[in-house]
């Protein structure tokens, strides 16, 4: 069972379930699964896996939020259906599923995400304006990619 409480703030990215801890073991090699305090005593290993958490899809035939946020990643007639866009809202997608997308407009977490990024865009000197409008910005309508429970073994 995955809920917000056994989410693990790595930095800046989640690892959430043992799911997550399980292929970072295998990629990374180092034992997570057994040992998620290392994430937490090592910031070197903390940035390690958040870098690998963004540059990885959670599934093959999934893009990392790395290709959705560069534009590698091209919308398939599926993602269309699912309301999945090019933009900054299909990384949350990527990286938290529906434990923030698909939930309307009001989702407290999707929008502070959101409004994080912007600040940050802000703070390195980049107008939020352009940022995209804000159906780009958000997965308030979109299909998750995956669901938090039931990730595949
Ligand atoms: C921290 O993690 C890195 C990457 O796995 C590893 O190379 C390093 O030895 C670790 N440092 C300590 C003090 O365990
Ligand atoms: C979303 O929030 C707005 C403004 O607070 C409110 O008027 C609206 O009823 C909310 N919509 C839903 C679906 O909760």
């Amino acid at each position: 069972m995955c809920t917000w409480s056994c989410i693990l703030w790595s930095s800046a990215l989640p690892i959430y379930c043992n799911y997550n801890y399980g292929e970072a073991t295998k990629d990374l090699n180092v034992d997570l699964l057994n040992h998620p305090e290392y994430i937490e005593k090592n910031a070197t290993l903390a940035f390690l896996v958040a870098i690998w958490r963004w540059m990885t899809p959670i599934k093959e035939n999934q893009p990392s939020a790395h290709d959705v946020f560069i534009g590698n990643w091209k919308p398939t007639e599926n993602d269309n259906l699912a309301k999945r866009v090019s933009g900054f809202g299909t990384t949350m997608n990527v990286l938290y599923g529906n434990l923030v997308c698909g939930k309307g407009n009001n989702e407290t977490s999707m929008n502070n995400i959101i409004d994080y990024y912007l600040h940050y865009l802000d703070r390195i000197g980049v107008n939020p304006n352009e940022a995209g409008p804000h159906e780009l910005l958000s997965c308030a309508d979109q299909v998750p990619f995956n669901p938090s429970v039931a990730l595949p073994p």
